[in-house]
C-alpha cells in the first residue's frame, strides 16, 4: 500500500486486504498528509478474536509486570515526543508547544495509571455475614477486582493520542486487552503511539489498532459481540452508540457547552485570562472551552474590554508556528463554525472583532450581546468563537447554564466562597471550577459529565474501577 500506514493487529503491522486507504487532510494545507489502511470487517473479526483469546493469558500475567510493562511504554512514548508531536501539527493542526505537551502528558498518565494500579487493583474487602440481620457469622466474603475482558477505545482527533492513552492504560493494568479506534484525523500519531506499546513488548493482540471509516467499521465494531466494555470521546456519535450498543459498561464524555459565570465582585483580569486560554486555547476544540460567558451587567463592558485586549494579541497562523489560533479540524467544521457566527449576526449579536476566515483558520471572535434565541447560546462551535451574555442576576446564569442538554463543566468567578459554593451546587453539570477556567486534568482527577455530556466518570481511579467488576468469593464456614 506504498505510503499508507499499516493497522497493527495480533502484535504485528498489517496491510488491509481492502487495497484501500483513508486519507488524512492536513487541516492547514487541505491537502493529503497521510493515508491509513481502511481495514475490513473481517480484519475488525480477526482483531477482536486474537484480543479475546490474548486477554486471558494477560489478566493471568502479575500486576506489577503488568504495570513493568506500561512503566516501559510510557518512557518511550516520551522519547517519541518529536515525531509524535509533529503528526499532531500536521493531522490536527495543535500548536507545535501544545502538541509535544500531550505526549509528555500521556507518558504521564501511562505511568501514574501504573502506579494506581498496582495499589487499586492489590487490594480487596473482607466482609462478615453477622453484620446483617439474622445472620450468624458463618460467611466470609473476599473480594477483588477482574478484568471485564475485550475493551473497545475510540478517542476523538482532539487529543488522538492523550484520550487514547486514558483508555488504554486503565483497560491493560486492570488485565483488559484493548482495541483501539483512533479517530481519522490523528490516526498516524495514534499508531505512532500504538507502536511505543509494541516496543514495550506488550503480548501479541493485547492492544490492537484499526483504523478505517467510521461509516463502514464503526458499528460493526462498536456492536461487535466480543466487545466487553467501550470507552468513547468525541460528539453525538456517542448518544448513537449508547442506543446501538449491547448490555455492556459504557464510558462516555461527550460535548459540552462549558458556562463562565462572573458576578460582580470577580477579579475581572483573572477572568478574562481565563476567558482566553479557557475559550481559545487549541482554537476551542476542547470539549472542556469556555463557550458561554454569562457576566453580570453591572460588570460586563470591563471584562468585555479586557477580554478584547488579550483576543488582540492571541496569535493567527499556522502550528508549526506555534500560533495561538490554527485551523480547525476540517473544512465542515469551519463551515460549521461560520453558520453559528452568521445566525448570530442575522440576530444582531455585537462583533468584537472583524469576522475573518481563510480556508479552515478562523479567526478569534468575541460576540457580545448573544441573546437566548441565538443558535450560539446554545450550540457547541468547537471553534475559537465565543459567545457574551449579559445577565442582571445570578439566577439568570445559573438558568442558562442548567438549560442547555450538556452538563460537562461549569466555572464562576467571585471573591465570595460562600456565594462560589451555593451557585456550584445549583449548577447541572459534572465538574464547577472556582475562579479558574475547565479543564479535565490533572488526570486523576474525576471527570465526568451530565445529560447529553457523557456516562459514567473518567480520571485515572476511575477509569480502573470501571473497566472492572467485582468479584466475590464466599466462605461457608459450618
Ligand atoms: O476535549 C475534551 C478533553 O477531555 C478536554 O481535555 O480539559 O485537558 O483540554 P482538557
Amino acid at each position: 500500500a506504498g505510503d499508507t500506514f499499516k493497522f497493527y493487529s495480533e502484535g504485528e503491522w498489517k496491510v488491509s486486504s481492502s487495497g484501500k486507504s483513508v486519507p488524512i487532510i492536513n487541516p492547514t494545507t487541505r491537502t493529503t498528509q497521510f493515508k491509513v489502511q481502511a481495514c475490513t470487517q473481517e480484519e475488525v473479526n480477526k482483531v477482536m478474536e486474537s484480543a479475546k483469546i490474548a486477554q486471558k493469558s494477560w489478566a493471568k500475567t502479575p500486576l506489577w509486570k503488568r504495570a513493568e510493562l506500561l512503566h516501559k511504554a510510557a518512557a518511550i512514548l516520551k522519547d517519541h515526543k518529536k515525531p509524535i508531536a509533529d503528526c499532531l501539527v500536521k493531522e490536527i493542526a495543535k500548536p507545535a508547544k501544545d502538541a509535544a505537551t500531550e505526549v509528555v502528558r500521556s507518558g504521564d498518565l501511562v505511568s501514574y495509571c501504573a502506579e494506581e494500579g498496582v495499589r487499586v487493583l492489590g487490594e480487596g474487602k473482607f466482609l462478615v455475614s453477622d453484620s446483617f440481620p439474622g445472620n450468624e457469622r458463618t460467611k466470609y466474603c473476599l473480594t477483588s477486582k477482574i478484568p471485564l475482558g475485550v475493551i473497545l477505545a475510540i478517542p476523538p482527533f482532539n487529543y488522538p493520542v492523550n484520550l487514547a492513552v486514558s483508555k488504554i492504560a486503565p483497560a491493560l493494568i486492570a488485565g483488559n486487552s484493548l482495541v483501539l479506534k483512533p479517530p481519522t484525523q490523528g490516526a498516524v500519531a495514534a499508531l505512532h503511539m500504538v507502536h511505543c506499546f509494541h516496543l514495550a513488548g506488550f503480548p501479541k493482540g493485547v492492544i490492537s489498532c484499526v483504523t478505517g471509516k467510521g461509516s463502514e467499521i464503526g458499528d460493526f465494531l462498536t456492536m461487535h459481540p466480543i466487545v466487553n466494555c467501550i470507552s468513547f470521546t468525541g460528539g453525538d456519535t456517542g448518544i448513537a452508540i449508547s442506543k446501538k450498543s449491547g448490555m455492556i459498561p459504557l464510558q462516555m464524555e461527550l460535548g459540552g457547552k462549558d458556562a463562565c459565570i462572573i458576578l460582580d465582585d470577580a477579579d475581572l483580569d483573572l477572568a478574562a485570562s481565563n476567558i482566553v486560554k479557557g475559550g481559545f486555547s487549541y482554537s476551542g476544540q476542547r470539549c472542556t472551552a469556555v463557550k458561554v460567558v454569562l457576566v453580570m451587567e453591572s460588570v460586563a463592558d470591563t471584562l468585555v474590554k479586557k477580554v478584547n485586549e488579550k483576543v488582540g494579541k492571541l496569535t493567527v497562523g499556522p502550528p508549526e508556528n506555534d500560533c495561538d489560533i490554527t485551523p480547525v479540524v476540517t473544512e465542515s467544521s469551519a463551515n460549521f463554525i461560520e453558520g453559528l457566527v452568521m445566525d448570530a449576526q442575522k440576530k444582531g449579536a455585537t462583533f468584537c472583532q472583524e469576522y475573518k476566515r481563510e480556508g479552515n483558520l478562523i479567526w478569534p471572535l468575541l460576540l457580545d450581546n448573544v441573546k437566548q434565541d441565538m443558535r450560539i447560546a446554545w450550540e457547541e462551535p468547537f471553534g475559537p468563537v465565543l459567545p457574551v451574555i449579559r445577565i442582571s442576576n445570578v439566577e439568570e446564569g445559573v438558568h442558562h447554564c442548567n438549560a442547555s442538554n450538556f452538563g460537562l463543566q461549569g466555572c464562576i468567578f467571585t471573591k465570595d466562597i460562600n456565594k462560589a459554593m451555593l451557585i456550584s451546587d445549583a449548577m447541572e453539570t459534572g465538574t464547577v471550577q472556582i475562579n479558574s477556567a475547565p479543564a479535565r486534568g490533572p488526570d486523576h482527577f474525576p471527570f465526568q459529565g451530565l445529560k447529553d455530556s457523557g456516562i459514567g466518570s473518567q480520571g485515572i481511579t476511575n477509569s480502573i474501577n470501571m473497566m472492572t467488576k467485582i468479584k466475590s468469593t464466599v466462605i461457608n464456614l459450618p
